[in-house]
């Protein structure tokens, strides 16, 4: 444990939180180097393939998983192709999942640009997907990353396990806030904690080391998603969009939170007009100002809060240095991003 001077305290988390750009400027050299790697395993000689990967490499997204593998190999030691290898693989990984997810989720808009569903139809997208998926996986066989490839088999498989579940319980209208919570750490905090393990057993033989990193991961992942749900309701353009998940009857921790604060008449109204088909945009901005009339959103962030809460203390663990900061920075990001 680091000496109580250098404790990650309410006093030091006070400051600005940084965008993200502030965040990839320590990490600029390394996040260059792992394009290159991404970038190389994309190559194809495919033609329709290479066509729609031009397209997928210029609907870049934040490269959030990438990121949070560098900072974490920093965090125990020095990043090595190792690292690179393993954001490579993550950043594979998730894309394939994303474009799967536009299919299920019929999402017609990406990253800003318009999903491959809605360019390339449906078919094309699964295919594309799984390519994407096997391409990931084979990273870690070309260059004998046997750890890795554990690690991320792993949390592929927990994450179809979440989308299954969430679809079914979608479609049965029986979410509570004990399924959510299972869901959400299957489908997203399984690959964020596979980007800080990896990170960790890049740069480090302690296996203790790796588990704590893997909870960090678990963590903030559940934050994310939490933060992730949130945009569904509000007014910030994220470049996807937004009241998706009300159209879609995807009930999520804000609209779990208004509805165990309704009476049972109030509950039944509520659920009637969330589990319409084809809702109006009247209709889903309805459902948005109830769920804030009821304080679902607040409540959301107050889980939010207290998953980020619980990343941070977990990072005392590690002495004071720029690259605790810098880890620190960015699990502050995660939550107070706008996109
Ligand atoms: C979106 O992840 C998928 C979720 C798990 C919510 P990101 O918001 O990190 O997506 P990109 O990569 O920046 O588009
Ligand atoms: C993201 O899920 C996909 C996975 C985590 C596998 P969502 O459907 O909640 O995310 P967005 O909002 O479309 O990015
Ligand atoms: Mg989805
Ligand atoms: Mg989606």
């Amino acid at each position: 444990m680091a000496g109580a001077e250098t404790q990650i305290t309410e006093n030091n988390v006070t400051a600005k939180p940084k965008s993200l750009k502030d965040i990839r400027l320590p990490i600029e050299k390394d996040l260059k180097e792992f394009q290159l790697y991404y970038k190389k395993a994309l190559k194809t000689d495919v033609f329709l393939l290479n066509q729609i990967i031009s397209y997928l490499l210029k609907m870049k997204g934040k490269e959030m998983r990438p990121i949070l593998v560098i900072l974490s190999a920093r965090l125990c030691g020095k990043v090595n192709e190792s690292t690179f290898t393993a954001a490579t693989m993550i950043e594979l990984l998730h894309t394939a999942t994303l474009i799967h997810d536009d299919v299920v989720d019929e999402a017609d808009q990406r990253r800003g640009f318009f999903s491959i569903n809605r360019i390339w139809k449906n078919k094309a997208s699964v295919l594309l997907g799984d390519y994407l998926l096997s391409r990931g996986l084979l990273v870690a066989l070309d260059n004998d990353e046997f750890a890795h490839l554990k690690v991320l088999s792993n949390a592929v498989k927990r994450m179809s396990e979440g989308e299954l579940r969430q679809l079914k319980a979608s479609k049965m209208l029986n979410m509570t806030e004990e399924k959510y919570f299972k869901i959400i750490s299957e489908k997203t905090a399984s690959l964020l904690s596979a980007c800080c393990k990896c990170g960790a057993i890049s740069a480090t033989e302690d296996v203790k080391t790796h588990e704590l990193l893997g909870e960090i991961g678990e963590h903030l992942g559940i934050a994310f998603q939490i933060r992730d749900d949130l945009f569904d309701f509000g007014a910030d353009d994220v470049g996807k969009p937004k009241g998706n998940d009300i159209r879609e009857r995807k009930i999520t921790l804000p609209m779990i939170a208004a509805l165990n604060r309704c009476g049972i008449l109030e509950r039944k109204k509520l659920m009637r007009k969330f589990g319409k088909r084809n809702k109006s945009q009247q209709e889903v901005t309805d459902i948005v100002n109830i769920v804030r009339e009821k304080d679902g959103i607040a409540y959301a962030r107050t889980h939010m809060d207290s998953h980020t809460s619980k990343a941070l203390t977990l990072l005392n663990h590690f002495p004071e240095s720029d690259e605790r900061q810098d880890m620190l920075d960015f699990i502050r990001f995660v939550t107070t991003r706008k996109k």
